[in-house]
């Protein structure tokens, strides 16, 4: 089933309980929360202080979408902020394999992102330890850009290795997912959509997320289905498991 993941970046930092109450009652079943450092992207935004008040605002699960340099040392504390889903860029991780397995043992579920220019067979060794997979439809940094449509080809070429493998990953778009494009992501396989500015850039979050999952559930071939028959497989535990501390434990990551 096609979800929409509507991305605070755009809405009113000043009321975003509210804005969040919205696209919720429009629809959205996932909240994307961009973390951006100044450094991998040239903008700032939040981090795991503004995490912890959302997490008392939503049950929905926080889709924290990490465009920061060593995001390894925020992961412990988005854990205890709340956080559902941690994704980390293929090109800020040094060693991606173990952010993953970091985020994991913290008890979220692992995701990793490709920039535009990134291929996806970069990915290949690590498709079988993450929940989903992020393809970045614009340049990471700043919302209301234009979708670039090559990136429909890596949202197609994961879902056929996800076929092939046997895998059971879910791919997210983000950039530039609006109203013109949202049909064409869903037909190239992705299902959890990312919308900032067509959800919240002209102050009426409800309503458009609301059309924005009609045409995705139309493109999808979907039955327009209540939102609250969404469930995510297993509620997250928010606590930093024991696990932690042990070092290079086998790790069994749950989808
Ligand atoms: C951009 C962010 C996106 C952003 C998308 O770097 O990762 O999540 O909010 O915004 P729109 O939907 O406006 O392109
Ligand atoms: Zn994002």
């Amino acid at each position: 089933m096609v979800e929409l993941a509507p991305s605070i970046l755009s809405a009113d930092f000043a009321r975003l309980a509210e804005q969040i109450g919205a696209a919720e009652r429009g629809g959205g079943t996932v909240i994307h929360v961009d973390v951006m450092d100044g450094h991998f992207v040239p903008n700032i935004t939040i981090g795991p202080p503004v995490v912890a008040s959302l997490r008392k605002v939503t049950k929905l699960p926080l889709d924290c979408h990490l465009m920061i340099e060593n995001p390894d040392e925020f992961i412990p504390a988005l854990a205890d902020a709340g956080a559902d889903w941690i994704s980390v860029h293929y090109e800020a991780c040094r060693h991606l394999h173990r952010s993953l397995e970091l985020i994991a043992q913290h008890g979220m579920r692992p995701a990793v992102v490709i920039n535009p220019a990134t291929p996806v067979e970069f990915l290949l060794d690590v498709l079988p330890m993450v929940h989903h997979v992020l393809v970045m439809s614009v340049n990471p940094g700043f919302g209301g850009q234009k979708f670039i449509p090559f990136t429909l080809n890596k949202i197609q070429r994961l879902c056929q290795l996800r076929d092939q493998l046997g895998l059971q990953y879910r791919v997210e778009v983000d950039g530039g997912v609006a109203e013109d494009t949202i049909a064409s992501v869903v037909e190239a396989g992705a299902d959890l959509l990312v919308a900032g500015n067509a959800v919240f850039g002209d102050g009426h979050p409800e309503e458009n997320a609301r059309r924005l999952l009609r045409t995705a559930r139309a493109a999808a071939g979907e039955q327009s289905a209540s939102p609250k028959k969404v469930q995510h497989l297993q509620p997250v535990n928010h606590r930093r498991p024991a696990a932690t501390k042990k070092r290079n434990s086998l790790l069994r990551v749950k989808l």
